[in-house]
């Protein structure tokens, strides 16, 4: 990397109940590049519980104490956004093996697509790895406890959503 010219990298996905697993990508990624981007993809063909407004909503409220990340989301090819807006990389986490093939397959095609734009594939913290936005809603909608998996806001939106109250015991 040069030095005098401004590292950029984007963090795509859903973040379809952004969890600290996201949160924690956010911030390795955060000390490795001057400019972070984390972008919402408009992707309804996941039936997202979040419109994609809340989803920004969350990201924003988390990320607030890291300054040279901001919040976007974009339609369309994540190859294309990262052009528009002078991202050299394209970050994604790892978490498990069931990841490498989908994520290796995106990469080469997004290689394919834009070879200007290097993918990176980050791992996030080791009690994070087998979280997931969905085991996330199906553990809250059965009562279970979620607090240490994902942020209060996304905890209370969910809740809200789902009309799961707090104290709610599950099985009775
Ligand atoms: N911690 C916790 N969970 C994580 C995670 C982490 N660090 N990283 C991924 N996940 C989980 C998410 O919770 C989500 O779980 P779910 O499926 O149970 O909801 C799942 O992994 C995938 O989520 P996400 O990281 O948000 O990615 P995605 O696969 O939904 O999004 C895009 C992929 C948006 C990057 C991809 O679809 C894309 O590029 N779309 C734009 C169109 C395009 O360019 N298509 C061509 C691609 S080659």
């Amino acid at each position: 990397m040069s030095a005098d010219k401004e590292h950029r990298a984007l963090y795509p996905g859903t973040f379809d109940g952004l969890t600290y697993g996201h949160l924690d990508i956010i911030r390795r990624g955060s000390k490795l590049f001057d400019r972070l981007t984390v972008a919402v993809a408009h992707n309804e063909d996941k039936n997202p519980v979040f419109t994609v407004e809340e989803r920004i909503e969350i990201l924003r409220t988390e990320t607030r104490e890291l300054p040279n990340v901001e919040i976007a989301s974009f339609y369309g090819l994540t190859m294309d956004y990262a052009e528009k807006i002078g991202a050299s990389y394209v970050i994604r986490g790892i978490r498990v093996v069931s990841d490498f093939e989908y994520e290796l397959q995106m990469a080469l095609m997004n290689r394919a697509l834009n070879p200007r734009v290097e993918t990176l594939f980050m791992v996030p913290a080791a009690e994070q790895l087998y979280v997931s936005s969905s085991l996330i809603k199906e553990v809250l909608l059965l009562g279970g406890d979620v607090s240490n998996f994902v942020p209060p806001s996304t905890e209370k939106l969910l809740r809200r959503r789902f009309n799961v109250p707090r104290s709610s015991p599950g099985a009775s």
